[in-house]
């Protein structure tokens, strides 16, 4: 059986995890589903979501299955308490990728029910509005896939997509984007561009989607890499594209020169509203779905939506500094920094000066990273606390951090700034945070538990069942 959503769902409910909450109790369609895992998030919990009754529709929808580490990890079927292991079996796999295969059976599960002409009904799907100041109902996690004309390669990217009408809806592309590239190409040649977006797959579809390369780059070949088994494809209905058959939902469409639409505000993944702005717009030619679809939705404005990348850009600047620091322990991109603009490198340390130079690999690798936290390998570059107490206790200012100023960053930061500062634009002032300790005098020796007692300590042996700061049965 190929892997989907509903067999992730299912090995995360067979895990027994607090990776996986379900709720059974009705919850309206709209601003609902993310305050609850907001409120999640205030008592440090960060699952997937299965809503099981959406007011106004049969379907469940599924949301936050990116929202942890831990979650990645099992996207890879690996040891969630081995977070160290995530990036280097993502790195393994993704340079390993599989080719698609066409899908061999009658009807693909994607194509149980298709609708075309006035059946189309986008509304009739559960998609929601997620923040109050939002400007409508978007759907947030869809993979889009489009073909390049020129190389004929298939290009697959997350948009997101607002509602329009019964058979319209906007794509929001960043210029930078293949898909971008892609669009002005067939509009060059005075073509429509052909689109068909998938909605709810296995999340390995996502992070192999999110994977860095050119345009050249075959997403889908990554993701059967990351799967261990090829994605099977199945040709459109009504566009020229082929897309996994074991998807819950596919829109195809096609995006005529001169189409545009407005989008905006929208909740941004850094927490604030982004302002409106002019989108392609798609003009929807088919809805194709399962019988009994599970909806598949993301809270932007939540670290789910940078981590779906994090592991194609850790991967990445692991790759470019350790080119130059061969002695790198590790890279984490951690969700307290919106993910993409702090970002802790660990190192074994052998030459003075090598903290600012892996800092200097990392800025000139990746241009939203806005702060560099570099330390030794005794820090775990997953714990913001410990990160913070290496900042605390192994740092001078004036000689362990160097700024940057005025170079490219990201857009959504809202302190960005243009060339002349007194108006908005695209550049930042970078930091590198240097809290190696020196190579050449002793440092202070840090407290520690001694190794052969710490394995022996079991904490269920203490902290057990009639505890209340206890969390575990006992035994
Ligand atoms: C959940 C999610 C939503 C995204 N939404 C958008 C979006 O609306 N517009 C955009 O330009 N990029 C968006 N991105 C980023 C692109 O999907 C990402 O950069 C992708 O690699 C682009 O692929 P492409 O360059 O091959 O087209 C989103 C990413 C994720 C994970």
């Amino acid at each position: 059986m190929a892997k989907d959503l509903r067999s992730f769902i299912d090995a995360l409910r067979a895990s027994r995890s607090a990776d996986l909450v379900e709720i059974e109790r009705q919850i309206p369609r709209d601003l609902y589903m993310t305050v609850i895992q907001e409120k999640l998030a205030k008592q440090g919990r960060y699952p997937a979501v299965l809503f099981r009754n959406v007011a106004g529709n049969r379907w469940p929808t599924v949301t936050g299955l990116f929202s942890s580490y831990s979650l990645l990890a099992r996207a890879l079927d690996v040891d969630p308490t081995e977070k160290g292991r995530v990036l280097a079996e993502y790195m393994k796999r993704e340079a390993n990728p599989i080719a698609p295969v066409s899908f061999s059976g009658r009807t693909a599960p994607v194509q149980e029910i298709v609708m075309t002409g006035d059946d189309i009904d986008l509304d009739s799907l559960p998609v929601q509005q997620h923040c109050a100041g939002d400007s409508g109902r978007y759907i947030t996690i869809g993979c889009m896939i489009c073909k390049d004309p020129v190389s004929g390669v298939t290009n697959v990217g997350t948009y997101r997509h607002e509602l329009k009408g019964r058979a319209r809806m906007g794509c929001m592309m960043n210029p930078v984007q293949h898909a971008a590239t892609i669009r002005g190409r067939h509009h060059a040649a005075g073509n429509a561009m052909e689109v068909a977006v998938f909605i709810g797959h296995h999340p390995a579809y996502h992070i192999g989607g999110a994977s860095r390369g050119p345009l050249e780059h075959d997403e889908l070949a990554v993701t059967g890499g990351l799967l261990g088994e090829p994605v099977e494809l199945v040709a459109c209905k009504t566009v020229d594209l082929k897309v996994p058959a074991y998807a819950e939902v596919v829109i195809e469409g096609r995006i005529p020169p001169g189409s545009f639409d407005n989008d905006g505000p929208f909740a941004e993944y850094a927490g604030y509203y982004g302002a409106p702005m002019n989108v392609p717009a798609i003009e929807v030619t088919a809805i194709t779905r399962r019988r009994d679809p599970i909806w598949h939705d993301l809270f932007p404005s939540f670290r789910e939506h940078t981590q779906v990348g994090v592991l194609g850009r850790e991967a990445q600047l692991y790759r470019r500094i350790r080119e130059i620091v061969p002695n790198l322990g590790g890279v984490h991109l951690p969700p307290s920094g919106a993910n993409f603009w702090h970002c802790y490198v660990s190192i074994r340390k052998r030459a003075q000066g090598e903290g600012k130079l892996a800092g200097l690999a990392v800025l000139g690798s990746n241009y939203d990273v806005k702060h560099v936290i570099v330390v030794d390998d005794d820090i775990d570059i997953y714990d913001d606390q410990e990160v913070l107490w290496a900042v605390a206790t192994r740092v001078q200012a004036d000689v362990d951090c160097s700024i940057v100023t005025n170079s490219f960053g990201a857009h959504l930061d809202p302190t960005a700034y243009g060339e002349t500062r007194s108006e908005r634009g695209p550049m930042t002032t970078k930091v590198i945070i240097d809290t190696t300790r020196p190579l050449s005098r002793q440092f202070a020796e840090r407290v520690r538990p001694a190794k052969d007692l710490w394995d022996s300590v079991d904490l269920r042996d203490y902290v057990g069942v009639g505890n209340p700061g206890g969390d575990n049965p006992g035994r």
